[in-house]
């Protein structure tokens, strides 16, 4: 297949368009390197270096192109930015999407798998989630990727388009290649590993009162690599709509420190801290349809090899990419 793919510099869009590549697909990646990498975009790809808030350059590229499939991964996101600065969530993940879907249109290309968040449906009553819960995001990130995806829905009815939502739950572990490397980082796992790195002296554990079993929060880790494979086959299969994308099973915090304490042989010093604003108790994917519909079925859903991968690409890269 021939695909255009946006953001294929960030941490998801890197290996999904490692795993394209490795599979014989022809990818474009469409990316404005803002805060992605270069270093991260499979040299088997072609780059154009293009922000899809201008309508040009993504028109020029779909009507050069005509791809078989957009994989639309290009967007910000960081909820705590995202709560302090709504509108730039809202020109980038929506107006940048706009114009993705505005092209799109204009070219006749009809598929698009669209990278979105458990985000969109905020705080759950019942876990696990499955996609039937009603989308009520407590963040601008969140709404920024349910606008996109009720755009998308109605652009579905109307004109054919042929979307693929994909809600991913927390999305860690690295390919030998490609790994996780924001600025500033705030995922739990990459901070943890920072500690076994001697990059920092604890890792601040956000609240222990919470309502679950140890009182840290409890989230559903998937690996990068079964991610980056549902799109692949979302993309094979004559498929539309929701998919969640997650193991089923959560973790806590401090479960997740300690899988880095044994994989890493460090103590790993925790700080308890003050409960970080928004973030819910528990998250855990109902992901019954993604298995059922598109066949997708976790390779790694154990905790502990999620961290080894993730940590053999930190101490590979440990200042992150292109700074060994
Ligand atoms: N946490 C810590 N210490 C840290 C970092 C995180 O205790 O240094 C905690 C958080 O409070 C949270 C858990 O670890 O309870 C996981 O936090 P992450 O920041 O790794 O991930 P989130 O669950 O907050 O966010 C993820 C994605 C978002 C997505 C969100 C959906 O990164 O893009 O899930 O809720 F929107």
């Amino acid at each position: 297949m021939k695909i255009l793919l946006t953001g294929g510099s960030g941490y998801i869009g890197s290996v999904t368009t490692e795993l394209l590549c490795d599979d014989g697909h022809a990818v474009t990646v469409f990316d404005n390197l803002e805060r992605g990498h270069r270093e991260a975009v499979d040299p088997r790809a072609r780059l154009i270096v293009g922000d899809l808030r201008d309508p040009q350059p993504i028109r020029d590229a779909l009507r050069d192109l005509l791809p078989d499939a957009v994989v639309h991964f290009a967007a910000y996101a960081l909820v705590g930015e995202s709560m302090q600065e709504p509108l730039k969530y809202f020109e980038n993940n929506v107006g940048g999407g706009l114009h993705l879907l505005d092209a799109m249109l204009r070219t006749g290309v009809k598929k698009i798998i669209f990278s979105s968040t458990c985000a969109t449906y905020g705080q759950p009553d019942v876990l696990p989630m499955t996609e039937a819960l009603p989308q009520r995001p407590t963040n601008p990130y969140g709404e920024s990727k349910l606008m996109f995806e009720t755009a998308l829905r109605w652009e579905q009815a109307r004109r054919g388009i042929q979307p693929t939502f994909l809600r991913y739950f927390n999305a860690c572990g690295a390919t030998e290649k490609y790994g996780e490397d924001h600025e500033p980082e705030t995922h739990l796992i990459p901070n943890v590993l920072k500690v076994a790195l001697g990059q920092a002296q604890a890792v601040p554990v956000f609240g222990d009162d919470y309502a679950t079993p140890d009182g840290t929060c409890i989230r559903d880790y998937i690996h990068i690599v079964d991610l980056a494979r549902a799109h692949i086959l979302a993309l094979e299969k004559d498929v539309a709509g929701p998919f969640n994308l997650g193991t089923g099973t959560g973790f806590s915090v401090r479960q997740v420190i300690e899988a880095c304490r044994e994989v890493t042989g460090h103590p790993i010093p925790a700080d308890v801290s003050p409960r970080r604003p928004g973030d819910p108790a528990g998250l855990v994917a109902g992901a019954d349809k993604a298995k059922d519909v598109l066949g997708w079925k976790p390779r790694y859903p154990d905790l502990k090899t999620i961290v080894q991968h993730a940590w053999n690409w930190h101490r590979a890269h440990p200042r992150g990419y292109g700074k060994k």
